[in-house]
């Protein structure tokens, strides 16, 4: 099937990142949020981050102006997905949420349109059974920071069709991005093995094995990481970290997994990490 025109729901980090690689490589995006300036933010760092690919040298001035004209705007859901070929939600990680979403979704969308979800953990086979069209829903999860990281991680559902598998490995070829396929499972493969470091590494701190400068410089100089797993689960947001473990431990029902209590604790004390100014680390507050 041909993919022209792409909604993407939500415009939060990965929402905006998948908006801007989708829009350098072409297509018509629509990005989509319940409130105008969460749109307007989300707009904000596609702006800022295909600057900073204009100084690198990656992007001309002209492409970037041309990529950020195939970005559309909108605050309704119905509205924004009517001409769509292919919808990727990257909404908030409560099931709940999906599943509304993606239920609405099957009703409004062209009879053909494939729903991705970027969800780092929700299972796919739940929220394709809150659809009539099950065969047409798959997980397509990227990586944060979205615009430079080649990982996608394509995840069946237990009824996931083929034809949906190949338009979504074809469409991350055309991103420029590397697909693998995974089965769903909880935490599919990425986070199933990134979050229980992130989670050992939280340990440590709390058990004063470490400082958090000690325990990042530990994973980057002994493991030629790019970052320590602190500074990491700072990037992607302690809140989302926790979600996974929860998914995790839950999901399996394995005790290994047991999300650890200081994690828990700066979550509920709002230290959710870079997002906040605060994490493991503190963050000067962001102008965009
Ligand atoms: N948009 C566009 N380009 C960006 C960018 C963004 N948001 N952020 C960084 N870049 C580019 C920079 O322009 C730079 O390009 P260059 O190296 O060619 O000059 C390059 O990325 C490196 O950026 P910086 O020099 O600013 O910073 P670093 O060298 O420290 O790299 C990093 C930053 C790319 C974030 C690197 O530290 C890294 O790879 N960290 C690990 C990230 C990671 O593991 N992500 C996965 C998270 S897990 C996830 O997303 C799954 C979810 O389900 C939880």
């Amino acid at each position: 099937m041909e993919i022209n025109n792409v909604a993407v729901i939500g415009a939060g980090t990965m929402g905006n990142g998948i908006a801007h690689v989708l829009a350098l490589s072409k297509f018509s995006v629509i990005l989509i949020d319940v409130r105008r300036d969460a749109v307007e933010k989300g707009m904000g760092y596609i702006r800022h981050n295909m600057d900073r690919q204009v100084s690198k040298g990656f992007l001309t001035e002209d492409q970037k102006n041309e990529a950020l004209a195939r970005i559309a705007q909108s605050t309704s859901l119905e509205g924004g997905v009517r001409d769509a070929d292919f919808v990727i939600e990257a909404a908030t990680e409560n099931v709940k949420v999906k599943k509304d979403v993606f239920h609405t979704l099957s009703d409004i969308c062209k009879p053909g349109t494939i729903l991705a979800s970027n969800t780092s953990s929700i299972s796919i086979t739940d929220l394709a059974a809150a659809t009539p069209k099950p065969d047409k829903i798959i997980g397509m999860h990227f990586f944060n920071p979205v615009p430079v990281m080649k990982l996608i991680e394509i995840v069946r559902g237990l009824a996931t069709s083929n034809e949906t598998f190949e338009a979504v490995r074809n469409l991350s070829y055309k991103l420029d991005k590397v697909p693998v396929e995974v089965q769903d499972f909880p935490g599919f493969v990425s986070n199933r093995i990134l979050m229980p470091m992130i989670n050992e590494a939280i340990f440590c701190l709390m058990e004063g094995v470490a400082t958090a400068e000690a325990i990042d410089t530990v994973m980057k100089l002994g493991m030629n990481h790019p970052m320590g797993p602190l500074a990491l689960a700072d990037l992607i947001g302690l809140d989302v970290c926790l979600d996974i473990m929860n998914v995790l431990f839950y999901g399996t029902g394995d005790t290994k997994y047991r999300p650890c209590p200081l994690l828990k604790k700066m979550v509920a004390a709002g230290y959710l990490g870079r997002k906040t100014g605060k994490g493991f680390y503190t963050y000067e507050p962001k102008n965009s």
